[in-house]
């Protein structure tokens, strides 16, 4: 993300939210390049490994935390602070609706905030990536989007956030459950007046 969009990340003046940040393994490479990362994640879990690694590392809280809190829309989470990017790492395909989530992302985002999501791309062949077993996905009832999503997703699910799609690449290749994955970026750009 941060050699694709390097003028998105300054160390004094960005502030980043890190959705579903999992044990902060996103956070922990962009902290160097940013002001401030607030992680928020659903699982308690994530969120005391997250914290435990920042308190071990000697950073902040104001720096580096992370809050465990189902965002919804019509709350008032995070005392209504908004943020210069949000990123979110290979959690939308955990996600039922792209759609109610990158609306809701879209509103803790400052005027001309971007947001940037990184996942499984999914190729032409559209091969299944998780395990099946006796004829079902095993994994279905975790994973709603068992194949990953295409750049024109990505377009439809932005623009129904009012962001537009600035960018889309594929940006690295790996395995997962054996198979051979491609993984994408998009960066999604909002308009230049406040949600
Ligand atoms: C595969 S992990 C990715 C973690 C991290 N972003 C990374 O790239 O290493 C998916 C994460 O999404 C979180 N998650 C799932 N649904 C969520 C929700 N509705 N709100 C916040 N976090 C959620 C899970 O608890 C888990 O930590």
């Amino acid at each position: 993300m941060r050699q694709r969009y390097p003028d998105l990340f300054d160390e004094d003046t960005t502030t980043l939210m890190d959705y579903a940040c999992g044990t902060g393994l996103i956070s922990r490479e962009l902290c160097p390049y940013v002001k401030s990362i607030v992680g928020v994640d659903i699982s308690q879990g994530m969120i005391d490994q997250f914290n435990l690694r920042v308190s071990n590392q000697g950073l902040a809280p104001e720096e580096m935390r992370a809050v465990c809190v189902d965002l919804k829309q019509e709350n008032h989470e995070l005392h209504g602070t908004k943020f210069d990017v949000i990123v979110c790492s290979m959690a939308y395909h955990h996600f039922p609706s792209i759609e109610d989530v990158t609306r809701l992302l879209a509103s803790f985002l400052q005027a001309g905030g971007s947001l940037l999501v990184a996942d499984i791309y999914r190729d032409t062949l559209q091969t299944d990536i998780f395990p099946h077993e006796h004829g079902a996905h095993v994994h279905e009832h975790i994973v709603a989007h068992q194949r990953g999503f295409d750049e024109g997703d990505m377009r439809r699910t932005f623009k129904t956030a009012g962001l537009e799609l600035k960018d889309f690449g594929i940006v690295t290749s790996g395995k997962m459950h054996g198979k051979d994955v491609d993984f994408f970026v998009a960066h999604g750009l909002g308009s230049g007046v406040s949600p």
